[in-house]
């Protein structure tokens, strides 16, 4: 009988452990090529965001006491003001230095893997449809225009705070961008950059009284194909739904 212990999970972590021997070899993989840092569709119509504000909030003890998995949200919609805020808590470049853009999240190597996409269902003064976050330039790229609630509620198992929320955020990876300096090894630091960027957002929508809850469960090519990204290059790898509470 096949254990749990000979799964691909398990199987994952102990080949991509590093001890004082394997840490000097490299994965049998070739050579990795490097891929730009950011991505960025030069022919979308693009949509410039207003400048975040931080207005005064409770301390950030408060906010840490407060936050909460939030999946019912009020019809009303968010303002462009509020959807630039919570971009920039959750990824925004907060420090440009040598070469590098930091941002709000750490990120391992500071290699920043994870794309945002924004699929818009309320917000003031913004068309309805999916729209990728061009990083650099603080602006919005509109992929398509639609009221894909639905659908993507369909591809996220049927979970219906998924089309009532506000606005959708569908984090990818661009895996080569991690990959190249860690190879299998990638994969888990990859992970823990979604965390941090979904954990910023969820202290900022806590701080600004909006619902958040990020999700898991999805089917991965479905929401891939909404994208129109290949799902190995570039895949899915978590969503936030956002509203009013
Ligand atoms: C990686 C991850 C995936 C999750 N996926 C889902 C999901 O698909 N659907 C859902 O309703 N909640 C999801 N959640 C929210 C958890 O259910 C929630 O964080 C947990 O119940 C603890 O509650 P709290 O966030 O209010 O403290 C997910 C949370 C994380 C961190």
């Amino acid at each position: 009988m096949m254990s749990y212990k000979d799964g691909i999970a398990y199987q994952y972590l102990r080949e991509t452990k590093y001890d004082r021997e394997s840490i000097l070899r490299r994965d049998d993989l070739g050579p990795i090529p490097r891929p730009p840092v950011y991505k960025n569709y030069p022919e979308a119509a693009r949509i410039a965001l207003p400048k975040p504000a931080f207005e005064k909030t409770e301390s950030l003890w408060s906010i840490l006491n407060q936050r909460r998995s939030r999946r019912r949200y009020t019809p009303d919609p968010i303002s462009m003001t509020t959807l630039a805020t919570l971009l920039r808590a959750a990824q925004g470049i907060t420090l440009s230095a040598r070469d590098y853009q930091f941002r709000t999240a750490p990120s391992a190597g500071a290699l920043y893997p994870v794309e945002t996409y924004l699929s818009i269902h309320r917000v003031s003064d913004l068309k309805q449809g999916i729209y990728h976050f061009n990083v650099l330039d603080f602006a919005l790229e509109e992929i398509g225009q639609d009221n894909f609630g639905e659908h993507l509620t369909r591809a996220a198992l049927d979970q219906a705070m998924v089309g009532r929320g506000a606005v959708l955020f569908i984090w990818t990876a661009i895996v080569l961008r991690a990959m190249w300096k860690y190879r299998n090894r990638c994969i888990r630091y990859i992970f823990m950059d979604a965390g941090h960027i979904g954990q910023n957002l969820q202290v900022a929508a806590t701080a600004m009284g909006l619902g958040c809850c990020c999700i898991g469960a999805f089917y991965d090519d479905e929401i891939n194909q909404i994208l129109r990204i290949d799902g190995e290059e570039e895949t899915v790898i978590y969503l936030a739904a956002v509203g009013n509470l």
